[in-house]
């Protein structure tokens, strides 16, 4: 079929009544749309653009992970605030033997044979374990119940156990710890030994405890600060005098300023070590702003009013 026969069988343009240079134009326009489509070659290509167009445009979409919705972010920051209703601060020790030590003392039998060799006799190192802090607020709040998360080898819990006992009152003192330290832990000088892969933080931690003969008013979850602050929650277990002293950085220490503040008892100080660091610093700011709250220092410490 020759051009000429091809171009007659165009269809007719759209009446138009205007300069005969555009007809002829049109014309040439939809003679040469009509020869490319008549090519299967065209067809391809054209099918293969519209693809890629497509394709393009589609993989530009992305899906949020979250939803516009504005209480999205703000679950970020959100902690429950309410936990069980109070347990007596007198059954507070049994309670906490029923759910986690199967309702006998974790010292009965202590220590393990097996474990007795690799235990030091003198190793409870701790960092400002016995600074005034301590004395200046169990003095002012005479507490029955002291939550320490974060106790490492237990050098500032058996000095509350001291304190307590030297000032009449009959406290018990709940450390919260996984009793691992932190990874890459070692120490010059002294450090828990291994027994296949396991630390000896915690027998170490229980050893010195005993030998403070502490162990009717220190107790311990030997958990990771979290999973642990949530059950004293769920069992209606609460502090007059919280200590957070665990890992710093600021993650780590918003959780743990969060999650303390919800078991402590009305009246009860929330305080914690290392203000210098600067993850903790951020943490117990934000968290003051947050909750219309006044940060004071004691030595070292922070004190939350
Ligand atoms: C600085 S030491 C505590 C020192 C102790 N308050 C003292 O003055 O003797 C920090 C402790 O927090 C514990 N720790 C850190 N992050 C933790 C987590 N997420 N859960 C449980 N324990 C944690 C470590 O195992 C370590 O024993």
């Amino acid at each position: 079929m020759s051009a000429a026969d091809k171009e007659s069988q165009l269809p007719s343009p759209p009446p138009y009544h205007g300069h005969s240079r555009q007809r002829s134009q049109f014309r040439k326009v939809s003679s040469v749309i009509y020869n490319t489509l008549s090519q299967p070659r065209a067809y391809i290509t054209l099918l293969i653009l519209t693809f890629t167009a497509g394709y393009l445009s589609h993989s530009q979409v992305v899906q949020p992970l979250l939803s516009e919705d504005i209480g999205d972010l703000a679950e970020h920051n959100t902690f429950p605030t309410r936990c069980a209703d109070p347990v007596a601060s007198s059954a507070t020790r049994q309670t906490l033997l029923d759910h986690v030590h199967g309702g006998v003392s974790p010292w009965d039998g202590f220590p393990p044979p097996q474990v007795r060799p690799l235990l030091w006799t003198d190793w409870n190192k701790g960092w400002d374990s016995s600074a005034d802090v301590f004395e200046h607020l169990i003095e002012q709040v005479r507490p029955r119940v002291i939550i320490e998360v974060g106790t490492f080898l237990g050098a500032s819990a058996t000095h509350m156990a001291r304190l307590t006992r030297r000032m009449g009152l009959q406290t018990l003192i709940v450390c919260i710890d996984d009793f691992r330290g932190w990874p890459g832990y070692y120490d010059q000088e002294k450090s828990a030994k291994m027994l296949n892969g396991d630390s000896m933080l915690l027998f170490q931690f229980m050893y010195n405890v005993q030998k403070a003969n502490a162990t009717d008013s220190i107790l311990f979850l030997p958990f990771s600060t979290n999973t642990a602050l949530g059950g004293l929650c769920d069992w209606g277990v609460y502090g007059d005098l919280i200590e957070v002293d665990a890992a710093h950085d600021f993650h780590s220490a918003w959780m743990d300023i969060n999650n303390a503040y919800k078991i402590l008892r009305p009246g009860g100080v929330l305080f914690g070590h290392d203000y210098a660091w600067d993850g903790v610093r951020r943490a117990v700011h934000s968290f003051a702003r947050l909750n219309s709250l006044r940060v004071k220092l004691d030595g070292k410490h922070w004190v939350l009013y």
